[in-house]
């Protein structure tokens, strides 16, 4: 279904090492000095986002051979391949198919021999209705008061997201106050629990299999503190929905099926906050704004499905990581917003790389000897900047970063802005320009420090520069907008995963974590000396008995 190319066999990928060998020491200010339209040229412009990528150490003859890469790779076909329905999640024999959720063109998507819109659109009508009593007042709690608080339980994709967006689209809230609980510690629970009334709380049980232990403990409590109000369990209707691809389970746990939003086994979990796990956004947004965001995620879409590479934004994201992760050595890429409602941004696309490319099996079923997913973190900035700066500057390692930033904020406050943004342009500067000896030198003359002084302080104030940055610079954060840096971003990964040649919608690392704590669950109720595992488990087990 997938082409099962090893890229480290084609030839652009040795012309690539090549090339790195004579561009290693290239520094950036050099391509700059050559080049005075570089900006214009290393930049594209879709909608209302602005990608600089002229801070990078890539030249024409670069960009030029990584596109070669991502065309012998096969990349186009892959692309129509999952636009198109095919299975290529082979492992789990699925299709990969969240651009359906949000295909706002309703253009057949045939899976199984079936068009999946109609029910995509159907669901979404479905969630329409819902949200709309909800948000309305309309729906009434079982002692007749409207609906004031949501609590999403879900964990990982089906928490992630939902939770990011909201985060993000703050300013188009309306007055439902939303909560997510994700952790198995009941501490997330009980400190929810605390907050909210029985009598106008809508608990959202989020959850694709219907079978996480976290989620279906959490819903478990919630339901019994629910009972122990509402007494009846006829009321659980009014309270409890279910966002499920398993009718079963939900109707076993006590939830009317009418109440359950459905979804498919060709949607991801970290891919899912388009499909009903984006119940509690559309609660919180409103059903315009949750379709702005899905028009913003298709328009990007379209551009990445049928933009040739060399102006296709993920395509060149993709591309340029994979140039640093591959060919310099970079193990990590920082995402950092200079946008405190997306402060969940880089958690939740560490979850969408890492689960996504955390893979050594190539396509093949071998082991391959190149590397492929980076590590990925960040932090809004600037606090970023009083934290972890000072390792991207001058540490030992290199760190690519894309700096997030919105021209329009939605916070009127002072000066605020111009000094958010300020910095947002300085960072990106002095990662790229670095500061020479001589400029070292003359500025502690010009603070009238002596020769010594100068000599020893000298060393330590030097930055070398070069680092690489994207710019990524919004109009606006709008619904629109936040739907198509997402989809973005999915498909840069997508992209790296194809070309990587691994099975990017597959998590079975994940699935050995879930095994693992089950077995152990039943050795913890009883105060049995465990013998069973290793001497460091057995141990751990063990005094954690006695601590008790
Ligand atoms: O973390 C692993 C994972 O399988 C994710 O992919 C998924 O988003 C999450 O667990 C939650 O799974 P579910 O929605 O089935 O509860």
């Amino acid at each position: 279904m997938l082409p099962k190319i090893n890229p480290i066999e084609t030839k652009a990928w040795q012309k690539l090492e090549e090339m790195y060998f004579e561009f290693e020491g290239t520094h950036m200010k050099d391509l700059f000095a050559a080049d005075a339209d570089r900006f214009e040229k290393y930049s594209l412009k879709f909608e209302d986002i602005l990608l600089d990528f002229s801070k990078n150490i890539v030249s024409d003859e670069v960009k030029t051979t990584l596109f070669e890469l991502a065309e012998e790779c096969g990349l186009k076909d892959a692309i129509s391949a999952m636009f198109s329905g095919k299975k290529i999640n082979a492992t789990e024999d699925r299709a990969v198919l969240h651009v359906a959720l949000r295909n706002r063109s309703n253009t057949p998507i045939i899976v199984d021999g079936e068009d999946v819109m109609p029910e995509v659109n159907a669901v979404l009508e479905q969630m329409k209705g819902f949200t709309g009593k909800v948000i309305s007042g309309e729906w009434k709690g079982y002692s007749g008061k409207a609906i004031t608080d949501v609590v999403n339980i879900g964990i990982g994709g089906s928490d992630l997201g939902p939770l990011m967006v909201t985060e993000a689209l703050k300013p188009y809230k309306n007055h439902l106050k939303l909560h997510f609980v994700s952790n198995v510690d009941g501490t997330h629970i009980a400190e929810t629990l605390k907050e909210v009334d029985p009598e106008t709380t809508m608990f959202i049980v989020a959850s694709k299999t219907f079978t996480t232990q976290e989620t279906m403990t959490n819903a478990n409590t919630a339901k019994d503190w629910f009972l122990e109000s509402a007494k009846d369990l006829e009321n659980v209707a009014k309270h409890f929905v279910a966002v499920s691809t398993n009718a079963e389970a939900v109707s076993a746990f006590g939830i009317d099926t009418d109440n359950m939003f459905r979804f498919w086994n060709w949607v991801g979990g970290r891919y899912s906050l388009w499909s009903a796990i984006g119940l509690s956004i559309m609660l919180g947004i409103g059903y315009d704004n949750y379709i702005d965001l899905l028009d913003g995620a298709h328009t990007m879409d379209k551009h990445f499905s049928e933009t040739d590479f060399d102006k296709n934004i993920p395509v060149i994201l993709a591309l340029i990581g994979l140039w640093y992760n591959n060919f310099y050595g970079a193990e990590s890429e920082a995402i950092l917003p200079y946008d405190q409602y997306m402060h969940r941004f880089a958690a939740y696309f560490q979850q969408g790389n890492m689960e996504s490319n955390g893979k050594y099996v190539d396509r093949n079923g071998e082991q391959v000897d190149y590397q492929t997913g980076p590590i990925i973190w960040g932090e809004p900035g600037t606090n970023g900047q009083h934290a972890f700066y000072q390792l991207i500057h001058q540490g030992t390692k290199l760190i690519p970063c894309d700096f997030i930033a919105s021209a329009i904020n939605h916070n009127k406050v002072g000066d605020h802005h111009p000094k958010l943004l300020a910095n947002f342009f300085a960072q990106t500067e002095a990662m790229m320009v670095g500061k020479t000896e001589e400029q070292v030198v003359a500025e502690l003359k010009a603070a009238s420090k002596s020769e010594t002084e100068i000599k020893e302080l000298t060393p330590f104030k030097i930055f070398m520069g070069n680092i690489p940055t994207n710019s990524i610079l919004v109009k606006q954060l709008t619904p629109r907008v936040l739907g198509s840096l997402i989809a973005m971003y999915e498909h840069k990964i997508f992209v790296q995963g194809i070309i990587w040649n691994i099975y990017s919608f597959d998590q079975w690392g994940v699935e050995l974590g879930k095994q693992l704590a089950n077995a152990i669950l039943p050795e913890l109720n009883n105060d049995k000396k465990v013998t069973g595992h290793d001497a460091s488990t057995n141990g751990l087990i063990n005094a954690w008995k006695e601590m008790r």
